[in-house]
């Protein structure tokens, strides 16, 4: 995007500028502080916690937990979540948490996100893909592979899938995969880390319950971010962890305190000021995540349907070039399209330099080596007028040099 300023980028996934908060921050700041006063702390004690150090489980786990539990049915208790410097952190130590030998194994939906298996590379856990299905992901596979690392004397100890609308891939999981995930994870004995980044781009009336909220078993470690629901320069996410883990003295401990421990050695607590803006925010919307982004859900919705209107308008009328397909997400910023070429670098720079239009080649995403025929459409950062410009854009482009 810095190299072809003038291109239509279809590739951030970045929220929309106008989603962005146009209120003061001192505002939601504020009506924290007013929040932290109802409760009963001192007023002068309450304006120090926005300028101390703080507690590495987090500050504002009363307001995220009862939006949690209200608008998503996750029931947790104070002790179960601690307040992350946004999804990644979260995913870095929940990993850092689990894996405790090196004969155990991180599956993963297959195509996964990066910021996943990367911080799986950074501790140098081992991978395994697991294939992402339209209904989530491939069980049969996953019990494979269960099956594959106990012949081998490992074990898969954890999955990671996001649910509701993956990135790259934009699929949802069905309630049925749902129910039988949780059961093949009771049955093969692994966690399942529910990534929930895009849930609420789900539209009105069509929402699943997230697996954290089917979990009555303790299987699942649920990890949500304010970076799409608010914004991602506040660095904000969570998690929710009430199984417990291993010590080295034989013992057990909670998996939250443990994240919080490991938490003192990695960023110490998440800022202050930033949790107070989140908190702030989410109690002027009533305390609630699904009122916090029910605007921007829409916003991603009309975008989401411009963008697949644009598609088959452009590429799938006659005359357009044959075999490309693409998929249509119910949710989230991302639609993956089928190319009959490999979409790789090369290609791209033809896109951006000749055509104006910028896309994410899939096959990074793939930890198999496939994808690489596939590219990724993000509709979140652009506007109806921009998503059907960078289509007609994108359609010359497969029309004039897929076929030449
Ligand atoms: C699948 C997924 N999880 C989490 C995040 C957000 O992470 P963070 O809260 O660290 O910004 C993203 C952002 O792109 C994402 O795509």
């Amino acid at each position: 995007m810095g190299r072809f300023p003038e291109a239509i980028s279809f590739a951030p996934g970045a929220p929309h500028p106008d989603t962005l908060p146009d209120a003061d921050l001192q505002r939601y700041t504020d009506r924290y502080l007013a929040h932290l006063r109802e409760r009963g702390a001192d007023p002068e004690r309450a304006r120090r916690t926005l300028f101390e150090y703080g507690p590495s489980r987090g500050l504002v786990g009363d307001v995220v937990g009862e939006a949690l539990g209200r608008d998503h049915g996750i029931a947790c208790a104070p002790e179960d979540l601690v307040i992350t410097v946004g999804a990644q952190e979260a995913m870095l130590l929940v990993l850092r948490a689990l894996f405790a030998s090196p004969g155990q194994v991180l599956a993963v939906a297959n195509p996964c996100f990066v910021g996943i298996t990367g911080a799986a590379r950074l501790l140098d856990l081992d991978v395994v893909p697991v294939d992402e299905t339209d209904q989530g992901v491939d069980l049969d596979g996953l019990a494979r592979a269960c099956r594959a690392a106990r012949q081998a004397g490992r074990s898969v100890r954890a999955l990671y899938v996001a649910p509701d609308f993956s990135n790259p891939g934009g699929g949802r999981m069905s309630l049925d995969c749902r129910h039988r995930l949780l059961e093949l994870a009771e049955r093969e004995d692994f966690l399942v880390l529910e990534d929930n980044a895009y849930g609420f781009t789900a539209g009105a009336g069509t929402e699943l319950p997230p697996l954290k909220a089917l979990d009555t078993r303790r299987r699942v470690v649920h990890i949500g971010t304010f970076a799409k629901v608010a914004f991602p320069g506040a660095r904000v996410g969570y998690v929710v962890a009430d199984q417990r883990v291993a010590t080295g003295g034989g013992g057990t401990r909670p998996l939250a305190a443990e994240l919080a421990t490991l938490k003192t050695m990695v960023t110490v607590n998440t800022s202050p000021l930033a949790q107070a803006v989140i908190a702030g925010m989410l109690l002027e919307h009533g305390g609630s995540l699904v009122e916090l982004s029910r605007r921007k859900a829409e916003l991603y919705q009309r975008n989401l349907t411009a963008l697949t209107e644009a598609l088959d308008e452009q590429l799938g009328a006659a005359g357009a070039p044959p075999g490309i397909t693409w998929n249509r997400p119910e949710g989230g910023f991302f639609v993956r399209v089928q190319l009959p070429v490999r979409a790789d670098a090369h290609l791209l720079e033809v896109s951006a330099a000749k055509y104006g239009v910028l896309w994410t080649p899939m096959d990074q995403f793939y930890l198999d080596g496939a994808g690489d025929t596939q590219i990724r459409l993000s509709c979140s950062y652009l506007d109806r007028a921009g998503i059907e410009e960078g289509v007609r854009r994108l359609a010359a482009f497969l029309t004039k040099e897929i076929r030449s």
